[in-house]
């Protein structure tokens, strides 16, 4: 038997509810803070993500799913949506729209990562960006949209982790600081930090070696190498934070898995889950549509993994609506009956009803059974006895008690009986 790709999952109906509550509430709480919707392409021009994820990154070193169908073409599979939302951005002229221009989507992500759990290599993302606009009040903005968003769900314990990953002006100064610092504890690092040393330091901070935890909390901060304006930002974000009253802590190894970032970077951690398993983050990129040819624009935003806030969900029993299932259930016994039966599904949804069969000629027994089973509240029953006297038999499923309802008022009953349900 086939099975499902490694990293990929099968999204089934039982799951279903999670996924329609969230992606409805996204489109919401994206219309609250007036956010407008752009879908882009699954896959891009190859160097959109190198050029712009950053070519030192784990995503593009390692995890891209990459088409090479002629030898001058390169496409990939988007492995975050940033850089591509950046491209349609530019490419569509939107930096004419008034700042900042704030734009969402909801879609499929491509890494080729180890899976785990939470951790696949299809995946599905809610992702926020807002363009052209540098003041730290749309940092706050973003991250109170992530805020929102699992607040909503019903997360408690929230609070943000925060750091400054500084600007091309102050970032070089602090490694400058940082390399020297690590190469004299070269014995304490893993391999991957070693060749992090020289190509991108700053991922050291991040490093889960353990043997580097020690050296790693002591290093040098980037907060003491901020310059002025790096400085004066992430002040001005800390003070919204507190006149919003949002709880947030220092956090000075986080910086990120993606080159773009410049300033302000977070994360959303909720009670009781923690780095391993990040539900969200984000952070401002200042460089990046300079980076992919346009003029320089500001940006901020984030992205939140939906599967992983399912299984947070799951974990800490966050109740979600039941989706409609059928109303009523239609049972027949006997060809005549089928054929009043397949005109009456029609009449009925086209009086709006949610209506159901099983089809096959079953038993009336089977066909019950079925109707049991379902989420119908009502069944509708007809046989030929039934139709010569012109009415149908209406069971309610719950109490067992049943009614002859005549053919020409069953829709009007059964709105009735659905309308005081
Ligand atoms: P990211 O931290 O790489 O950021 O991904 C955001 C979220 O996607 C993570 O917090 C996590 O919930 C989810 N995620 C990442 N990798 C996986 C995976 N392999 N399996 C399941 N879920 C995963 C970005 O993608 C940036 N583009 C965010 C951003 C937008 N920054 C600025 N604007």
């Amino acid at each position: 038997m086939y099975q499902r790709p490694s990293g990929t999952n099968d999204i089934l109906p039982a799951d279903q509810p999670y996924w329609r509550y969230i992606t409805s509430r996204l489109h919401h709480l994206a219309a609250l803070y007036g956010y407008d919707e752009i879908e882009t392409p699954l896959f891009e021009d190859t160097e959109v993500f190198t050029r712009g994820v950053g070519e030192t990154t784990d995503i593009v070193e390692k995890e891209m799913y990459t088409i090479r169908e002629r030898p001058d073409e390169s496409l990939t599979l988007r492995p975050e949506f940033t850089a591509g939302v950046m491209r349609a951005y530019l490419e569509n002229g939107m930096h004419v729209l008034p700042s900042p221009v704030r734009l969402y989507s909801i879609g499929a992500i491509f890494r080729r990562e180890r899976p785990q759990a939470g951790r696949y290599r299809q995946f599905h993302q809610f992702n926020a960006e807002a363009l052209g606009e540098q003041d730290p009040a749309v940092d706050l903005e973003i991250m109170s949209i992530a805020y929102d968003l699992y607040a909503g769900l019903g997360f408690t314990g929230l609070s943000f982790q925060l750091n400054s990953t500084g600007c091309p002006i102050c970032r070089p100064t602090y490694l400058e600081i940082l390399k020297p610092y690590f190469r004299q504890h070269l014995d304490q690092l893993g391999d991957d930090d070693r060749r992090r040393l020289e190509r991108n330091p700053l991922r050291i901070l991040d490093s889960k070696h353990p043997a580097a935890q020690t050296i790693i909390e002591a290093a040098p901060r980037i907060v003491d190498y901020l310059c002025a304006e790096c400085k004066d930002h992430f002040a001005r974000l800390r003070r919204y934070l507190e006149v919003l009253g949002r709880p947030y802590t220092l956090n000075h190894r986080l910086v990120r898995g993606l080159d773009y970032y410049t300033k302000t970077v977070f994360e959303v951690w909720a009670q009781g889950i923690g780095a391993q398993n990040a539900m969200c983050g984000g952070g401002r990129y200042d460089g990046l549509i300079e980076v992919l040819g346009g003029k320089p624009t500001p940006g901020v935003g984030f992205a939140a993994g939906l599967e992983r806030t399912i299984l947070l969900m799951k974990e800490q029993h966050l109740p979600v609506p039941a989706l409609p299932g059928p109303q009523v259930f239609l049972a027949y016994l006997g060809e005549s009956a089928k054929q009043r039966g397949i005109e009456l599904l029609g009449d009925l949804r086209r009086a709006g009803i949610r209506v159901t069969a099983t089809f096959g000629d079953r038993s009336m027994k089977a066909q019950m059974r079925s109707a049991d089973k379902s989420a119908a509240g009502y069944a509708i029953i007809l046989g030929d006895v039934e139709l010569e006297r012109g009415v149908a038999v209406v069971r309610n499923l719950r109490d067992k008690g049943q009614q002859e309802i005549p053919f020409a008022e069953l829709i009007a009953h059964l709105q009735g009986l659905l309308a005081a349900a």
